[in-house]
């Protein structure tokens, strides 16, 4: 099948290259010249593991290519992905403007029947909008060309996009007519495997379903936070208490894990958007509610217990941080709790020597030239002469490091650790004050 994929970002270029993977011709489009020169040189805008030799073995056998030209792509695949960003607008609602662009360039250009496909993450009712704006377009050229809108939402975990790509739990699609349906079902028979992936419903559901997914676990990890601050004040271990609810099947294990905080592209923006789209329905969400302020309030906790110890002003302290990226296998820090933690430590006059594999370029995109932040190229580095240890990120190679050398580079033997990474027993027995989240 031919299809174009309108936006080359994550989602966009990820879903091109496992559909072309699958046999399909795809053409993906972007308006931003400079990224579409990356991607035809053999390179990727973004980090994402597999992703590279994915797009170059796809270009290299001829069934992926790259274009700045809207008119090209509407005229090329009967299946039109959008998958355009959605940032959240001043109020936390996503902002359609891209999305509706994309879909009057289809309008305009088009020739013949179209499925557009809405990939991203949208309000329940964009479909309908995305519907008007190809029929407006279309009527002022004076054509009567059939075509159907999709809701098919991604479910892709950044830096296990492609695996989530290619062996989905679920495909969401909804669509209101057989002729949409019937493509769809085309296009997704190679994910399929053994059983049914496909579930069909309508628009609306399904534009909602995608929120639902994120918001139910983000209220997973924030309940967990909670908890995990509760069982610190009742001398408590939250990993007990995880296995101990997690082994109900009703509950499951995964999407429990206490931390600093959650971040990234999708959790914070996608419960904030829905929060607006209630309210815009008249329909009060309480526990929405509850789980963004508890958020915002988790990425304060490892400062609060840092302020508890060290006192509040924090002076001529140097902490070493590890961790950037919101979480590990990515360089995105968009709603990284690492930002949140960075702004309160220079706030209150420390230093900061961070690491972290792969989002050290992006963090000094982010704070530029700011004096008391600095980089280092080894873990073991950042920790030379400062007064903590701050682990943000659960990166692997965080895992299981040499407790004598940490505690031969840093002034006094002190971590304060985020992602609980280490058995608190095992640390506090090499003599370093130890302080995760929720851990007895
Ligand atoms: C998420 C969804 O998982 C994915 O299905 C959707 O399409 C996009 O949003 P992503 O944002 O890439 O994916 O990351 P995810 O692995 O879900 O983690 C989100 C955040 O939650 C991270 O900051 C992570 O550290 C945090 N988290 C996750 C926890 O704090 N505890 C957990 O138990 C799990």
């Amino acid at each position: 099948m031919k299809v174009t994929v309108i936006g080359s970002g994550y989602v966009g270029l990820v879903s091109g290259a496992c559909l072309a993977d699958v046999g399909n011709d795809v053409l993906c489009l972007d308006v931003d010249p400079a990224k579409i020169k990356i991607l035809t040189d053999g390179g990727i805008p973004i980090h994402e593991p597999g992703l590279q030799e994915m797009v170059r073995r796809n270009v290299d056998a001829g069934r992926l290519s790259f274009t700045t030209d809207v008119e090209k792509a509407a005229k090329y695949g009967a299946i039109q992905f959008i998958a355009v960003g959605t940032p959240p607008d001043e109020d936390g609602s996503a902002d359609l403007k891209y999305v509706l662009a994309a879909a009057r360039n289809i309008g305009k250009h088009m020739d013949g029947y179209r499925v557009i496909v809405d990939k991203s993450t949208v309000p329940v009712g964009t479909a309908d909008k995305v519907h008007a704006a190809i029929a407006e377009e279309l009527a002022s050229r004076g054509e009567a060309l059939e075509y159907s809108v999709v809701s098919n939402p991604e479910f892709l975990k950044e830096g296990a996009a492609i695996d989530d790509f290619m062996r989905p739990d679920r495909i969401v699609v909804g669509a209101d007519d057989e002729k949409a349906i019937e493509l769809m079902r085309l296009l997704y028979a190679p994910f399929q495997r053994n059983h049914d992936k496909l579930v069909f419903m309508d628009v609306r559901s399904a534009e909602l379903t995608k929120y639902a997914a994120n918001a139910m676990l983000a209220t997973r990890i924030s309940f967990m936070n909670e908890l995990a601050n509760l069982a610190e004040a009742l001398g408590a271990d939250v990993e007990l208490v995880r296995q101990g609810i997690g082994s109900d099947p009703r509950i499951g294990r995964h999407f429990l894990y206490s931390g600093c905080g959650y971040g990234g592209s999708c959790f914070p923006k996608d419960v904030k958007a829905l929060i607006q789209t209630a309210n815009q329905a008249g329909v009060e969400v309480k526990v929405l509610t509850a789980v963004e302020e508890a958020n915002d309030s988790q990425k304060h906790v490892l400062i609060e217990k840092i302020i508890k110890r060290f006192g509040e002003d924090l002076s001529g302290k140097r902490f070493a941080m590890w961790g950037l990226a919101f979480k590990p296998d990515t360089d995105d820090m968009r709603e990284a709790p690492s930002r949140v933690m960075i702004d309160a430590l220079l706030k209150r006059g420390a230093t900061v020597t961070a690491y972290d594999p792969v989002a050290m370029p992006e963090a000094e995109r982010i704070f530029g030239n700011e004096s008391r932040l600095t980089y280092a190229g080894r873990p073991m580095s950042a920790l030379e002469g400062a007064d903590a240890l701050l682990i943000v990120t659960e990166w692997k190679e965080f895992r299981s490091p040499d407790f004598d050398v940490i505690k031969s580079r840093l002034r006094a033997p002190v971590i304060f650790d985020g992602r609980n990474m280490y058995e608190p027993a095992h640390v506090k027995a090499q003599g370093i004050e130890y302080f995760a989240i929720g851990r007895k």
